[in-house]
């Protein structure tokens, strides 16, 4: 018995599988991924968990994985489905996941704030033409290997983050077609202006200059004085919202110190 035991932890330990963030994980993750959207169309319904061969999950709609005998996902690629939902947070669990794309589709509400724990190593994120709403969460400037962020033609507002110039790997960035406002950071000075056109308060380089007075980029502080304003019912609603999200996750990521270990190791 005992042998055995040992036996199971090595091959665990080899596999580079904690019993954290194993292969069953990725297929419960799938799993969870299928239940949390409406599927019109049926598609996710094509995922059948029956029959558990050697990477089977593999070969679903959508599904790349590292290797075709393995299930352990890759990339989802569940663009132009007709899904609907909000953001899939159930895919925290597929743990070597670096591509997701979810553009084209019906997703609402906002984006996970703490989406770097969600998935902490994608370098590739498309949520492109759905009707994602909130604030580009800071927390993105965490996804360091991150070389593509599709967000146009959502309804995502505030600022795009000042901390993106720490995402110096980005080759595409699309922010077009949202209700972004305030000045672009720098760093994303030479992506076209066809990437950010389409929001109404957006300026400097690639872009009109910013306005000399910064005032006009703090709606929340003229706010304060019209407490009895829709708009500042929906600052605050949107705060209170931001904290519980924030506040919901990190107990869900007991394990991402084991995570981390494991992508050392690829
Ligand atoms: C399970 O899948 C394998 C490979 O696709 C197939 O050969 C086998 O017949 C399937 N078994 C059942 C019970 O469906
Ligand atoms: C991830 O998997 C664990 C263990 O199966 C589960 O308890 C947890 O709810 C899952 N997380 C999400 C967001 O589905
Ligand atoms: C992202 O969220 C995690 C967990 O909430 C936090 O530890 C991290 O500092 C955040 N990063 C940024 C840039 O906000
Ligand atoms: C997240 O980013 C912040 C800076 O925005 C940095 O201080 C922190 O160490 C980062 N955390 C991780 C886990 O990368
Ligand atoms: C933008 O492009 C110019 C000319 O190719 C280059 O000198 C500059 O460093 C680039 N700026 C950034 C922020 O990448």
């Amino acid at each position: 018995m005992a042998g055995n035991t040992k036996f199971v932890l090595l091959f665990l330990l080899l596999s580079s599988s904690s019993p954290c963030f194993g292969i069953e994980q990725d297929i419960r993750c799938l799993k969870s991924v299928q239940g949390s959207l409406a599927d019109p169309g049926g598609v996710l319904r094509s995922w059948d968990f029956e029959n558990e061969t050697n990477g089977f999950i593999c070969r679903f709609t959508g599904v790349e994985c590292w290797h075709p005998d393995e299930n352990k996902i890759l990339s989802l690629r569940l663009g132009n489905l007709g899904l609907e939902g909000q953001f899939p947070v159930a895919l925290q669990n597929c743990s070597s996941l670096t591509g997701l794309d979810l553009s084209n589709n019906n997703f609402l509400g906002p984006i996970p704030q703490d989406i770097s724990w969600v998935m902490p190593y994608l370098t590739s994120l498309d949520l492109s033409y759905n009707s994602f709403s909130g604030s580009i969460p800071h927390n993105i400037s965490n996804m360091t290997y991150l070389n593509v962020l599709n967000l146009q033609h959502n309804q995502l507002s505030g600022q795009i983050p000042p901390q993106f110039t720490l995402l110096t790997r980005l080759i595409g960035f699309n922010v077009a077609d949202n209700l972004l406002s305030g000045p672009i950071p720098s760093s994303l000075q030479n992506f076209s202006a066809s990437n950010f056109a389409g929001n109404q308060g957006l300026c400097g380089a690639p872009l009109d200059d910013c306005p000399p007075s910064r005032r006009r980029w703090r709606p929340v502080r003229i706010s304060m004085h019209r407490l009895n304003d829709q708009s500042s019912i929906g600052v605050a609603v949107g705060f209170v919202v931001g904290f519980v999200v924030a506040f919901y996750f990190p107990h869900l990521f007991v394990c991402s110190e084991r995570l981390r270990a494991y992508v050392v190791r690829i």
